[in-house]
């Protein structure tokens, strides 16, 4: 095989099959030119940071808004990219005129449902995975669902539900539960046993999201790998849907040896992709380390994505291409 010099991210992923993908800022996407070069250079595929969230989307009863979640697929479409759904439910994006409505639990149900048609329908055809629920599992230990106004308004049965309305508005779009700490430990029996349930009640789902937020030192475990393959035998896909891993900096610019360590980080990573056959993506949690959320709610850590402030490719980005380059290499 003939490789040029300098392949690309996406030009190696397009050519290893492993999806890479981004989180955008739809926002400044529609304003800022380089921005979207940036992301239509390096990734094949996408999903917005904040936009197709309820509380961006759901101003009211029968009142959508989808300016910028258009765009963004629009944008895709255009580049020709991949775009994922980031995410039907999720408790930290309850529309406040829905929470502080007063609304019965059959109201909230019925527009819920409507609600969850109506996007997963406008998408049909060119959203090839939703992350249908976002973080439902308490971090208390023994594993429940967490407390929140969607538990207390549909009933412990209320994943069931939503995936069946999701499946209902778009039969073909792979259906997904997302959740931090689900790569390894306590959260990750969490995840197992919730889908295993929802497998056994016949529910329409199709893979785990694993957000991969790291510190910096993370490295692959054995634990990890047999997590990801007990989700595969489950017949489940899985992905890596909001990878970064962040340095502690405390105002000083990262050293050549957090770097190199990150790095490491991002290989193992992408080579647990390539070696699972269930992977069906790897995406970074913001473009570059200008636009990771991690410095507004993480104070000191920051530097955690493979694309530096000025858009140059990192340590980071070069273990990724290598992992890519070695499995195109190979094939
Ligand atoms: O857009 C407004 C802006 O107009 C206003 O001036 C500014 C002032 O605070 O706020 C802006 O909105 C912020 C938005 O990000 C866009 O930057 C919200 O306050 C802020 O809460 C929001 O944070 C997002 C957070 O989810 C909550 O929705 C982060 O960007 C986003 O990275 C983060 O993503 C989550 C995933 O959805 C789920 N997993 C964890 C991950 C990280 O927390």
């Amino acid at each position: 095989m003939n490789l040029k010099a300098d392949l690309t991210l996406r030009e190696l992923a397009d050519t290893a099959g492993l999806p890479i993908g981004v989180a955008v800022n739809v926002d400044r996407l529609s304003k800022d030119a380089e921005y979207g070069n940036v992301i239509a250079k390096h990734f094949n595929m996408c999903v917005a940071e904040n936009q197709f969230k309820p509380a961006a989307i759901w101003k009211g009863e029968d009142k959508y808004d989808f300016v910028l979640a258009d765009y963004l697929a629009s944008f895709a479409r255009q580049h020709g990219m991949l775009l994922r759904g980031h995410t039907l439910l999720w408790h930290e994006s309850v529309p406040a005129w829905l929470r502080d409505g007063g609304y019965s639990s059959e109201s909230v149900a019925s527009m819920l449902r409507e609600y969850i048609h109506c996007v997963v329908g406008r998408y049909r055809g060119q959203m090839v995975q939703w992350d249908v629920v976002n973080e439902a599992i308490s971090d208390e230990p023994g594993n429940h669902l967490r407390d929140t106004f969607w538990l207390k308004m549909l009933g412990p049965n209320y994943l069931h539900k939503v995936f069946e309305w999701a499946h209902e508005a778009d039969p073909e779009v792979s259906l997904y539960y997302n959740d931090y700490e689900a790569e390894a430990g306590p959260k990750s029996d969490a995840v197992y046993n919730l889908v295993s349930e929802l497998l056994r009640s016949g529910v329409p789902i199709h893979g785990v999201g694993m957000q991969c937020h790291f510190e910096n030192g993370w490295r692959l475990n054995q634990e990890t790998v047999d997590n990801v393959s007990r989700i595969e035998a489950l017949g489940l896909q899985w992905q890596a849907t909001e990878t970064d891993v962040r340095m502690w900096l405390d105002g000083q610019p990262a050293t050549t040896e957090q770097l190199a360590n990150q790095a490491l980080a991002y290989g193992d990573l992408t080579n647990l992709c390539l070696s699972h056959p269930g992977c069906a993506g790897l995406l970074f949690w913001g473009v570059s380390d200008a636009h990771s959320w991690i410095p507004g709610f993480r104070k000191g850590w920051g530097a955690p994505l493979p694309l530096d402030e000025a858009y140059r490719p990192k340590p980071a980005y070069s273990a990724v291409s290598q992992s890519l380059l070695s499995r195109v290499i190979a094939a």
